[in-house]
């Protein structure tokens, strides 16, 4: 397993995460399968966030209360992993999300809650989970602020922030901002094909995002990869997936070359952008994160990095 270093610090973490988006369904005993497996893969990251899971009887939240229960069961410990979470969507009282809140109060107490249903009494990075247009700077400044001279939270970053809005809150807060997430894969490539039409009047010309790989690139912001097998949003895996015969020729090609699976390759292709960005996997499957883990030690050369964006639907003016 690779490491990548976290935006402009010296602080390393492997380069693939277990996302736990999706443990809130799983039952204990298959949560526990799913952390071993990541670590056992040599994966020392987690990433949650405050919403996730929706169990009928747990409400929001439900993936960080087994993630809780699994940790204590799994043999493993704290420090066998870095824990980043993510707040500022609210959600009322029949568990829908009717708001982003990203007020100082609002974040303080989504902090609170992770900790509560993690079991733990610290958070290696905390972001914001998507950005609110109702957001004051100096709110969420001050609730940096509160949140680290508490011991609470070590590390700060957002999550689907767009250049103009990072500057923004980088303006305000203290702490320097060493994350954005972004979905990004081969079933999502929109940040690379608007680099690569610029000043055309096509599909991919259309500017998206702000630019945001190359801001981040510039900038020293990890992009965390998130849904990294997906196509559209949540609609479903391109992996084996029937609707993509050429991407799963191509990656099936590969896989038999490098000698792993699918899974590896799609993300080997994400790792091979010179950004250096960290992939956020979100199988709860042991077997496919075992898979998906051996990506990081597989280098594509540049012909196989185009072979595959090919195949996945793109062209090249
Ligand atoms: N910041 C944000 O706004 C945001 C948004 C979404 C997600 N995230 C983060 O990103 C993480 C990953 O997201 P994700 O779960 O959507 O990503 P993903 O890893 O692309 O998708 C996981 C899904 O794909 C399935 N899958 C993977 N490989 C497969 C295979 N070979 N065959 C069949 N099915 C396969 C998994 O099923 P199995 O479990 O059966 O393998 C699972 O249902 C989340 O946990 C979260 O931490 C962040």
């Amino acid at each position: 397993m690779q490491t990548v270093k976290i935006g402009n610090t010296n602080w390393q973490t492997s380069n693939i995460a277990l996302g736990i988006m999706r443990m809130g369904t799983l039952s204990v005993p298959q949560s526990v399968a799913a952390l071993q497996a990541a670590h056992e893969a040599g994966i020392n990251l987690i990433d949650s966030a405050d919403i996730y899971g929706n169990d009928p009887e747990l409400g929001r939240g439900s993936s960080e209360i087994h993630f809780g229960q699994a940790l204590k069961q799994s043999g493993l410990s704290r420090d066998d992993f870095y824990i980043q979470s993510k707040g500022g969507l609210y959600a009322n009282a029949a568990n829908q999300i009717t708001r982003y809140d990203s007020s100082k109060e609002h974040l303080i107490a989504a902090v609170d809650g992770i900790l509560r249903r993690t079991g733990i009494d610290y958070l290696d990075s905390f972001l914001i989970h998507r950005p609110d247009p109702l957001m004051e700077p100096e709110e969420i400044a001050a609730a940096f602020d509160e949140l680290q001279a508490s011991g609470k939270v070590r590390h700060f970053g957002v999550s689907n922030f767009n250049p103009q809005q990072l500057e923004l809150l980088q303006s305000a807060v203290s702490q320097r901002l060493l994350v954005d997430q972004l979905q990004f894969g081969l079933g999502h490539t929109g940040m690379v094909d608007f680099g690569l039409h610029t000043n055309m009047t096509d599909q991919g010309s259309v500017d998206h995002d702000g630019g945001l790989l190359e801001y981040c690139r510039l900038h020293q912001l990890t992009i965390q990869t998130w849904s990294p097998f997906q196509y559209g949003t949540f609609a479903g895996t391109f992996i084996g997936n029937p609707q993509f015969p050429e991407l799963n020729r191509e990656l099936a090609k590969l896989a038999e070359k490098y000698q792993v699976s699918k899974n590896a390759i799609a993300v080997a292709w994400i790792l091979r952008h010179p950004a250096h960005m960290q992939v956020l996997i979100g199988t709860m499957t042991p077997a496919h994160i075992l898979d998906s883990a051996a990506g990081s030690d597989v280098t594509l050369t540049k012909q196989e990095w185009y072979d595959l964006y090919l195949a996945a639907g793109n062209e090249l003016p």
